[in-house]
């Protein structure tokens, strides 16, 4: 409806001051009327005239309209807007009998396709809250791109390859043993991967380079395919997947593809040859580095190592090409902390230089904070140096068992996820998210709980009044409902925003909105109670809020329980 008014006054002002931009109509106070918009005072300035004569002007026109009830000024040049009681159920209920099932859906992505990559975790460490951003941020928007019509392609792109392995191969000769690796899995390979860093360090500040060197010969070992290499590195890598399928399952999330840096190593190389030879790449001191001065970059982006070593953007390059000519993608979405977002930066100049299009759509998210139970705030951390995500996800279904009480154990499962989630779209993802296990349960606060117990009352209530398929009566007035439908019509509005902006915490923000909305409006009427034409009209449009409170939590990766 907002998106409607809105095309209907760029209509009218470009008509009456031939002026053309940006007109902004958002929802008022009730008592307000339904929407107010301030362009009056906006083009004040521009067309030099008295606002609430432009005001009086463009009020005089929307009364005229049909679409609309009434419009008035009000103040210096507001002008509020009122539309029939009736047009926002008609809307409603046009919209949802035409899609169905696929109410805030669009085909605006028909035939067009993006690739979404996530969580591409490095696989020498368990899955540790590090890269829990990236699983549920990537996982956010390939459901939304997927509801805006667009072909999806999930890729998980491992870190996979590098040093990694060599400290892994060392520590392991080192400290560890068939045995420990039998019993302990992942554990072992973590503590085995945490000691040799540390043991590493310490050797680099006394000056040493045994270990280092031997890092060095495990690496080199493993390139050239040598037998022994090879079979820890597959060992160990399968060990990690493993883990990382585990985790990623409990999370709910899963790519189609699982393209590592590994993969991409070698056409990484040639690639580096190419550009060379095309004079896009230089040598610098053995290194092979791209200037990105015409791009107005003061550092250029190193591709080659002057050991000959491939690095992060080697792959990445190579990573970038292959998509492009194998999908074609319109976008390509990468979620990683802020601290790589200049590197994206560099990378999409190299990119551009190279001659790609597939330029990366980087959505960087700030760090995650704890709270302390003294209410200070710090960057979160375990004793052993980071939180696995498996011991966070305990954690939360501990506390989810607090919290409801005698439920089954999948639904538990979906308030810890909730919980979890939930709070990782709480404000924008370039802010920090700030685990407070309090808010993040809180049935009345701003919580995915909260939102999942909208939803999972209006089943109840459903449920009770034994009505299978309610619809709405053809003489029911909709006056109590005014704010619920002007809620629900919002939605594909939204979704259409999110397709630009990617702000998903406007969703997480929109979902908890609804949630008061309803508990407002059950504050005011009785559904089960109401006569037959009142019951009937308001169980269809509980069911329609349903839908909308599901879906849009499923676009955050959250279930909704069956009872909680
Ligand atoms: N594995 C990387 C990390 O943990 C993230 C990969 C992001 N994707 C990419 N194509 N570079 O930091």
């Amino acid at each position: 409806m907002r998106q409607e008014l809105e095309v209907l006054l760029s209509g009218l002002v470009k008509d009456l001051f031939d002026y053309e931009g940006d007109v902004v109509v958002s929802r008022t106070a009730e008592e307000h009327g339904d929407f107010a918009s301030n362009i009056a005072l906006q083009l004040s300035g521009k067309i030099g005239k008295n606002p609430r004569e432009i005001a009086e002007a463009v009020s005089l026109r929307l009364n005229e309209h049909e679409m609309i009830e009434s419009a008035q000024v009000a103040g210096p040049g507001f002008i509020n807007i009122t539309l029939p009681k009736t047009a926002y159920f008609q809307k409603l209920y046009r919209l949802t009998n035409e899609q169905k099932e696929r109410f805030g859906r669009s085909q605006l992505g028909s035939g067009l396709t993006v690739v979404c990559e996530f969580p591409s975790p490095n696989m020498a460490k368990p899955f540790s809250v590090g890269h829990m951003r990236p699983a549920l941020q990537g996982w956010a928007i390939y459901q939304l791109m997927l509801r805006m019509g667009y072909n999806v392609i999930t890729d998980n792109h491992l870190g996979d390859s590098g040093t990694p392995f060599g400290k892994w191969v060392v520590g392991f000769l080192r400290n560890s043993s068939e045995e420990k690796l039998a019993l302990d899995g992942i554990a072992e390979l973590a503590r085995v991967y945490i000691q040799i860093s540390s043991d590493l360090k310490a050797e680099k500040e006394a000056g040493g380079h045994e270990m280092a060197d031997e890092v060095q010969k495990w690496l080199k070992k493993l390139e050239s395919s040598d037998s022994e290499a090879l079979g820890y590195s597959n060992r160990f890598n399968q060990i990690s997947l493993d883990h990382m399928h585990q985790v990623m399952n409990r999370l709910g999330i899963s790519t189609e593809y699982e393209l590592g840096e590994s993969v991409f190593v070698e056409r990484g190389q040639q690639l580096v040859d190419e550009l060379l030879d095309k004079g896009v790449a230089t040598n610098s001191e053995g290194a092979v580095i791209v200037s990105l001065e015409d791009e107005r970059i003061d550092t250029p982006l190193m591709l080659r190592k002057a050991n000959g070593a491939a690095l992060y953007a080697t792959t990445d390059l190579a990573t970038v090409e292959y998509r492009q000519n194998t999908w074609n993608p319109v976008k390509t979405f990468v979620h990683t902390g802020q601290e790589q977002a200049f590197y994206f930066r560099q990378l999409n100049a190299v990119v551009k230089k190279a001659g790609y299009s597939a330029q990366v759509t980087h959505l960087w998210h700030g760090l995650i904070d704890q709270k302390n139970e003294d209410g200070t705030r710090e960057k979160m951390s375990s004793r052993k140096g980071v939180v696995l995500m498996n011991d966070l996800i305990d954690y939360a279904e501990q506390k989810a068992k607090e919290f409801v009480s005698d439920i089954a154990s999948e639904d538990t499962h979906a308030v810890a996820l909730a919980a979890i989630k939930f709070n990782d779209f709480a404000s924008d993802r370039k802010n920090g998210v700030l685990f407070d296990w309090e808010t993040m349960f809180s049935v009345h606060g701003f919580s995915g709980p909260a939102v999942q117990y909208a939803a999972v009352r209006i089943r109840s209530i459903l449920a009770k009044s034994e009505v299978a398929n309610p619809k709405p009566h053809p003489d029911y007035d909709w006056a109590s409902e005014k704010p619920l439908l002007l809620s629900v019509l919002e939605y594909p509005e939204l979704l259409r925003e999110l397709h630009d902006s990617y702000e998903m915490h406007k969703l997480a923000a929109y979902l908890y909105d609804l949630a008061k909305e309803l508990n407002r409006y059950y504050e005011a009427v009785q559904v089960l109670q109401s006569e037959l034409r009142e019951r009937d009209s308001r169980l269809w449009l509980l069911s329609v809020v349903k839908y909308v409170l599901q879906d849009g939590l499923e676009i955050l990766g959250i279930p909704t329980p069956e009872k909680m």
